[in-house]
């Protein structure tokens, strides 16, 4: 299965994928984790995404493009979820083309709809393990020890782009620049309209009762 995952920030991506991992064995592939991963090690590329991330801008479709490439060419996985990309109808139809000079295509697209409303609570309760990845919420989805990640005990950090302003742009850039691919999608692919406004538990088992019909399972 290769999913795309669309949805707003805050939209709860990251946290629905940690699910479909557990779940269907998918490898994660975040775009907001890889350019992250960059910043941290003070590459190249990471210095060149660093002004447009702290902006809530987009990253260039070139950069992006080739740096999700390398990702999904460097795993011999053939199952994977995208979070986060592509972010852009020039971005999708890139992915598309690569994909089909390996043969594959993608087998369906998850569009996690949210109100604005909701992302700005979401976002300033957010809290990031910086090493896994990791997710919590410091009312809805609290780690077992405060502020520290479940998975390896290293001290959760809130995100520099989560401030009000920051969030603010990341969402006017969704809708203007990420929300045409709906219907970029609806044209030549399978797209499931997910409300990610519930609960996490019930936003996850909306979306494996589709995929568990989808795949046949
Ligand atoms: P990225 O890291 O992808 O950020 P984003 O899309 O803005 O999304 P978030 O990670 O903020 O939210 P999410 O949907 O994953 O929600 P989460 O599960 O954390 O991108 C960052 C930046 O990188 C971009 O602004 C851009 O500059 C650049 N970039 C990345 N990809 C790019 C691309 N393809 N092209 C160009 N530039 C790119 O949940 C949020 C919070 O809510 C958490 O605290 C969580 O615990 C809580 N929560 C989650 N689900 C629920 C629920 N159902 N109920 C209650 N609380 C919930
Ligand atoms: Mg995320």
């Amino acid at each position: 299965m290769r999913i795309v995952l669309l949805g707003a920030p805050g939209a709860g991506k990251g946290t629905l994928c940690k699910r479909l991992v557990a779940r269907y064995g998918l490898l994660h592939l975040s775009s907001g984790d890889i350019l992250r991963r960059h910043r941290a090690e003070g590459t190249d590329l990471g210095k060149k995404a660093q002004s447009f991330m702290d902006s809530g801008a987009l990253v260039p479709d070139q950069i992006v493009v080739e740096m999700m490439a390398a990702a999904i060419e460097e795993t011999s996985a053939a199952d994977f979820v995208l979070d986060g990309f592509p972010r852009t109808v020039n971005q999708a139809i890139e992915l598309d083309k690569r994909l089909a000079t390996s043969g594959h295509s993608i087998s369906a697209v998850l569009n996690l709809k949210i109100a604005d409303q909701v992302v700005a609570e979401r976002m300033t309760g957010r809290r990031s393990c910086p090493r896994c990845g990791a997710v919590y919420h410091i009312k809805n989805l609290k780690p077992k020890v405060d502020g520290v990640c479940d998975s390896d005990g290293v001290a959760l950090i809130q995100r520099p782009d989560d401030s009000p302003e920051v969030v603010a742009n990341r969402l006017k850039t969704y809708h203007e620049q990420t929300e045409p691919l709906v219907d970029y999608y609806g044209n030549n692919c399978t797209v499931l309209d997910i409300d990610g406004g519930r609960d996490p538990g019930e936003v996850s088992a909306a979306v494996f009762e589709q995929l568990d019909a989808l795949v046949g399972a």
